[in-house]
């Protein structure tokens, strides 16, 4: 098949690189030609495991090209794909669909022959519509069909999560299209994953449910957790007890510093938006945002309170900047919440993440950016351990032990082992763990 996808973000370049490398021939466009310049020489600018390799070995067989030239890569396609960013709007929460959009209306134009337009962009309940009224506007001798085929990728793990994912949703009635998204989509789901097909709205909606679902159980563990330091019982145990029973499952239990990253947030702000426009709130989301951002407003809290009730004048050594392991992304990280708080409080951050810096530095000018963890933490009076890299599972604590100034450790994501910590001589504070 002839796929093209508009947008060579996260979501259009991992698509548009795992169907070339199932063997459809996939033109990439993007209208940033620094961007298009790179990726043709196999130059991938976001940091996702495995993407490079993939990108490099796709352009190498030819399947997969990369240009800003959108209308001759629509003209010879089956199936177009709109994988442009949905960002928050400004002074709102709502999804901004002005790239959408754009992106429709020169899609439109540059049609020919059946194609089947699917949007990958997560985008509100009707947007659909609206693409498709923008299209026939445009072009209304275009034969073609509108389908929404959310993505539900993770950053870090997205190439493994987009070639064995647990459901594929396309929202499409128009039984062309379903032929052609079968055709797409069959090296996966004969043997891998459901092809769900539903109406285009049900499917726009699956996603917005999805992300606030998995948002509202990490903030449920969240609260528990809370309440398992005051009732002195353990958050870990309390999630393995629970995510055994089939029905809750054990995923997304993890307590940490609360959600981040470019999807969460905004997307459970956009959901509840849509939900009072529509006059029926889902007020258990919109309670997942607030606890979601007090908990982010409380972090630097609970580290000054395990560094004895102030940290004026001292440094604190953080290890991880992005918002979850394995990805430089920095949108809406806990430590843009929790830096500049501690720093506001008196302190000097000093902080390692292994490919966040760069990205970093503009948000947080004051930090003290590090080559590796122990530099970060020498002569500093806390670890305050942020994302969860492998890289800091496994450090070396006595050597820990002799850089830190003080011998407290505040773990925010409970990768240590009390037990271990206190034998080396820390002062370990975890999530929702007894003391
Ligand atoms: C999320 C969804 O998991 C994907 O299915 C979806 O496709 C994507 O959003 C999207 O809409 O594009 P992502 O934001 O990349 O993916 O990362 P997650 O692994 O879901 O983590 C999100 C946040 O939740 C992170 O801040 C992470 O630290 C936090 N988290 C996750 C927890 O605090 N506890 C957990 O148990 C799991």
């Amino acid at each position: 098949m002839r796929v093209t996808v508009i947008g060579s973000g996260y979501v259009g370049l991992v698509s548009g690189a795992c169907f070339a490398d199932f063997g459809h021939q996939v033109a990439c466009i993007d209208s940033d030609e620094r961007k298009i310049e790179a990726l043709n020489k196999a130059i991938v600018p976001i940091y996702e495991p495995g993407l490079d390799e993939l990108v490099e070995r796709n352009l190498s067989a030819g399947r997969l090209t990369f240009s800003t030239e959108l209308a001759p890569a629509v003209r010879e396609a089956d199936v177009v794909m709109i994988a442009v960013g949905t960002p928050s709007r400004r002074g709102n929460g709502h999804a901004d669909l002005t790239f959408v959009m754009e992106a429709a209306r020169q899609i439109a134009g540059a049609l020919e022959g059946f194609t089947v337009v699917v949007n990958k962009s997560t985008v509100p309940v009707g947007a659909g519509d609206d693409v498709e009224r923008v299209m026939r506007e445009t072009n209304p001798d275009a034969d073609l069909a509108v389908a929404s085929n959310p993505e539900f990728l993770r950053e870090g793990s997205a190439i493994d999560d987009f070639k064995r994912p647990d459901r594929i949703v396309v929202g499409v009635e128009d039984p062309r299209a379903r032929a052609a998204m079968e055709a797409l989509y069959r090296p996966l789901y004969l043997n891998v994953a459901p092809l769900v097909f539903t109406d285009r709205r049900s499917a726009e909606l699956i996603k917005y449910a999805s992300n606030a679902f998995l948002a509202t159980k990490i903030t449920f563990i969240n609260e528990i957790a809370d309440l398992c330091e005051k009732v002195g019982a353990n958050v870990q145990e309390v999630a393995r007890g629970i995510g055994l029973d089939n029905r809750i499952g054990p995923k997304f239990l993890h307590a940490g510093p609360g959600f981040g990253g470019s999807c969460f947030p905004k997307d459970t702000r956009a959901l509840a938006l849509t939900a009072q426009e529509y006059g029926s709130p889902v007020r258990i989301v919109e309670t997942v945002i607030a606890v979601n951002e007090a908990r982010r407003d409380a972090l630097a809290g609970r580290v000054i309170a395990a560094c004895g009730g102030s940290v004026a004048g001292k440094r604190i050594g953080l290890l991880g900047l992005a918002f979850k392991p394995n990805t430089d992304d920095m949108r809406e990280a806990p430590a843009l919440a929790l830096v500049p708080a501690l720093e506001a409080a008196g302190a000097v951050v000093s902080a390692y993440d292994p490919e966040a810096t760069e990205q970093a530095r503009s948000h947080l000018p004051n930090v003290i950016y590090a080559g590796h963890a122990y530099e970060a933490l020498d002569g500093a009076h806390a670890l305050v351990l942020l994302t969860e890299w492998d890289q800091f599972r496994a450090l070396d604590l006595a050597r820990v032990r002799q850089l830190l100034r003080e011998p407290i450790v505040v773990d925010l994501r409970n990768v240590y082992a009390r037990e271990e910590m206190q034998r080396h001589g820390f002062v370990y504070h975890g999530i929702g763990r007894p003391r």
